[in-house]
C-alpha cells in the first residue's frame, strides 16, 4: 500500500518570503535525498496544505515535482460562489491547484464548532469538485483518559456512513479520494504519543468501521497525526496498520519532514 505523509502548515509561515524559503529547502532536500525518484515518490505520497492565502503560490512551485497540495479546510456553505464572506470554496480550491484538502481538523472542531452537520456537507462540495478528502479525527485528553476512544471515533466516522447514505453515487470514489487521519487531540502538538500499539489497535478498528459501511472500503488509508517527529517516524512507520502520517510543526523544517516521509516510504518495500 502506499503510504502518505502530509505536512499540515497550519497558521504558517507567517510570510511568502518564509514559504518560498521552506519550499526552496524541500525542493533542494528531495533533489539530494531523491525522495523524488519514481521508486520513492511511489511508495510514499507527499503532501502539503498551506493557508488559503499561499495555495496558488505553492501549488505554482511544487507543479513540476510529486507533492501534492492539499487546502487545510473549504466552505461548507457552497462547493462554488454566493454570498459567504469570508469563506473559500471547493472550486476555488481546485482552481488555485489543490487536488485535496484536510477536513475536521480538531483545532477547527474546537474553534469553530465543527460539526458532523457541517463536516458532512463540506464532505460532499469536497468531492462533487474532485477534491480529495483528508478527514481528520480523533479524541480528547478526557476522553482518552475515560476510555471512550472507540465511541469517539465511531461518532465522528458516522459522517462517512451518512454521506454514503447521502451520495451512493460518489461511493466508487472515496478508495482513492478519502484518507482518514487519526490524530488524538491530546498528542497535538503536546510531544505525548500514544503508544505504536494503542495507535496501531484503534486503526484496526477503523478500517474495520470503514470496511462495515460498504465492501469498497475495506482497504481505506489510515494515517497518525500528533507530535510525529524524525525521531519516532520509524516506529510508527514500521506498523502495517500505520499508513502514513498528517504532521504539524515537524512540516515546518524540510529535514525533519522528508525524515518522516523516508520512514514510511523505507517501511513500505
Ligand atoms: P503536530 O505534528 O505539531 O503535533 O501537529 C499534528 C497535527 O495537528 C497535524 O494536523
Amino acid at each position: 500500500m502506499q503510504a502518505w505523509v502530509i505536512g499540515n502548515w497550519k497558521q504558517n509561515p507567517a510570510t511568502s518570503h518564509d514559504v518560498n524559503a521552506l519550499l526552496d529547502d524541500l525542493c533542494a532536500a528531495i533533489s539530494t535525498t531523491k525522495q523524488m525518484s519514481h521508486d520513492n515518490s511511489a511508495r510514499c505520497q507527499i503532501m502539503v496544505a498551506p493557508s488559503f492565502i499561499h495555495l496558488a503560490a505553492v501549488n505554482g512551485r511544487l507543479k513540476d515535482t510529486s507533492i501534492l497540495c492539499a487546502a487545510q479546510d473549504i466552505s461548507g456553505h457552497s462547493a462554488s460562489v454566493g454570498a459567504y464572506t469570508g469563506e473559500c470554496s471547493a472550486q476555488q480550491i481546485v482552481d488555485a491547484g489543490a487536488t485535496w484538502t484536510i477536513l475536521g481538523h480538531s483545532e477547527r472542531r474546537q474553534y469553530h464548532q465543527e460539526s458532523n452537520d457541517s463536516l458532512l456537507q463540506k464532505m460532499i462540495h469536497a468531492l462533487s469538485q474532485d477534491l480529495g478528502v483528508v478527514f481528520c479525527i480523533g479524541e480528547s485528553q478526557a476522553q482518552y483518559d475515560t476510555k471512550q476512544t472507540l465511541e469517539v471515533i465511531d461518532n465522528q466516522l458516522a459522517v462517512i456512513k451518512e454521506f454514503i447514505t447521502q451520495q451512493p453515487e460518489l461511493i466508487e470514489a472515496l478508495p482513492t479520494r478519502l484518507i482518514i487521519a487519526y490524530e488524538p487531540v491530546w498528542a497535538i502538538g503536546t510531544g505525548k504519543v500514544p503508544t505504536v500499539a494503542e495507535v496501531s489497535a484503534t486503526h484496526k478498528h477503523i478500517k474495520r468501521t470503514l470496511a462495515g459501511f460498504a465492501d469498497s472500503l475495506s482497504n481505506m488509508t489510515v494515517l497518525y497525526g500528533g507530535s510525529v517527529n524524525a525521531d519516532n517516524a520509524n516506529s510508527f512507520a514500521a506498523d502495517p496498520m500505520i499508513d502514513g502520517a498528517l504532521v504539524g510543526g515537524a512540516s515546518l523544517k524540510a529535514d525533519s519532514f522528508l525524515t518522516i516521509a523516508t520512514a514510511f516510504s523505507q517501511a513500505s518495500i
